[in-house]
């Protein structure tokens, strides 16, 4: 008898906790009519598609659903519906201020902390839903990550490297000043880093507070003062010992490398991306194709700097080493096209105003690409190369409902991708100036 009465006294709570939880967590079914769909998998345009959505989950794809009661509809028969882009190369903390030494010596991690939420809004009103924020100071693109993820305000997702790890005098210290005018870090909180132990350590340290992955510089580069642009600044042996501690922990690794013989290093190393690329030669192409190794080249980037740094007083001799690379990079890009090269997109956005991720798409089919390879680029492949292939990159059933259209027809100009016109993120919508 007492056993029959635990017993029902048991399965009332269980029932009463079920219909409790089924209450708090009624789930907001969507349903998205797509005149057009790009299937970034497959690489083609199906017609008069429906996405249904459960919460922030896409659970079919269909031209023949049916549509549940009480389901919200958006209705997009007449635009192209596509995955939520992807930058896999960013900088959300920052942005040319209006003068190059005011931003270095005036200016703190505090100040980018202070506007970083309007870049993460900017970037995902640009349909841009994912991002890879491949150096920052202060942790601060692990605390706007962490912002985004609860709500705080619009964002897109973010996986972060936090500080760019760099030797003594490289691309990633503050170099070509008095040697009285020391860093600006403490050098516990900051990205400099020498010798097997010192990369290793440092590695250990970025992933402890948060990294989900790890960028190193491989060689110097444009925006920096050291008097190279292409020159390798670790040894083989730093940066074997930087991909190798980071694996342990189960995390990726990319390089900012301009420079071939760094290209090359690096991708020796075991990297999972090349950053920049500009001066590739066959071997370079080969050993990365061997690999497996992407290409994340900002070749947008190269107009804007031309065109505003001298206004925004970045020194001369910084606009000399734009002008070796800008070309060339885009000469390097269209070889990696043609060789079959895996290719993600990344802008190095931050450089210039976030916001205009999408600028580069006509870029990248003017330098080789088709529409649809420069699409891909921006989806698919920047989700294998995150390592996030189940949750971003196409619309497919198990993929968060990352979604944005435009109505004229990308296929015929990437440059509509520079005005998208609907973004949802997560089941939410962000932006829709199609059905409003
Ligand atoms: N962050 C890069 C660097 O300073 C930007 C390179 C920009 N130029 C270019 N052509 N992509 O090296």
């Amino acid at each position: 008898m007492r056993k029959i009465i635990i017993f029902g006294i048991l399965s009332a709570v269980l029932f009463l906790n079920a219909a409790f939880e089924t209450h708090a967590q009624a789930s907001v079914v969507t349903i998205i009519k797509a005149g057009k769909l790009v299937d970034t998998q497959t690489g083609k345009v199906l017609t008069n598609q429906m996405i249904l959505i459960e919460n922030d989950v896409i659970k079919s794809v269909g031209a023949n659903l049916t549509i549940p009661a009480g389901a919200r509809v958006i209705d997009l028969s007449n635009a192209t519906v596509l995955p939520g882009f992807i930058d896999t190369h960013v900088h959300l903390t920052g942005e040319p201020g209006g003068n190059y030494y005011d931003d270095i010596f005036r200016k703190t991690f505090v100040d980018a902390a202070v506007v970083a939420h309007l870049y993460a809004k900017r970037t995902i009103d640009a349909g841009f839903t994912t991002v890879r924020d491949v150096g920052s100071e202060g942790f601060v693109a692990l605390a706007l990550k962490n912002a985004i993820n609860d709500g705080k305000f619009p964002g897109p997702r973010m996986q972060v490297a936090n500080y760019y790890i760099g030797s003594t005098g490289s691309h990633g210290d503050l170099n070509g000043f008095s040697p009285w005018l020391g860093s600006r870090m403490p050098e516990e909180m900051g990205g400099v880093a020498d010798g097997v132990d010192g990369v290793r350590k440092k590695v250990r340290y970025l992933i402890k507070y948060g990294a989900d992955v790890i960028k190193f510089g491989a060689t110097a580069g444009v925006l920096s003062e050291e008097a190279s642009v292409g020159a390798p600044q670790f040894t083989q042996e730093e940066m074997n010992a930087i991909v190798d501690e980071a694996k342990m922990h189960g995390i990726r690794v990319c390089a900012h490398a301009h420079g071939t013989e760094g290209i090359k290093m690096a991708t020796k190393a075991g990297v999972a991306s090349i950053e920049h690329g500009s001066f590739l030669d066959d071997e370079a192409i080969r050993l990365m194709k061997e690999r497996g190794t992407y290409l994340s080249a900002d070749i947008y980037n190269d107009d804007y700097i031309v065109a505003e740094f001298l206004k925004l007083g970045y020194p001369q001799k910084i606009i000399d080493k734009e002008k070796l690379v800008g070309r060339t990079q885009r000469e390097s890009f269209r070889k990696a096209v043609q060789a079959g090269l895996k290719i993600s997109y990344g802008t190095d956005a931050g450089v210039y105003p976030h916001g205009w991720n999408g600028k580069q798409f006509a870029k990248m089919v003017e330098w080789g690409m088709t529409p649809m390879q420069a699409i891909q680029a921006a989806t698919v492949s920047g989700a294998d190369l995150l390592g996030w292939s189940d949750k971003v990159g196409s619309i497919s059933a198990g993929k968060y409902a990352d979604i944005v259209a435009v109505t004229n027809d990308p296929l015929q100009d990437v440059k509509v991708f520079e005005n998208v016109e609907f973004v949802m993120k997560g089941g939410t919508v962000y932006k829709n100036s199609i059905t409003r």
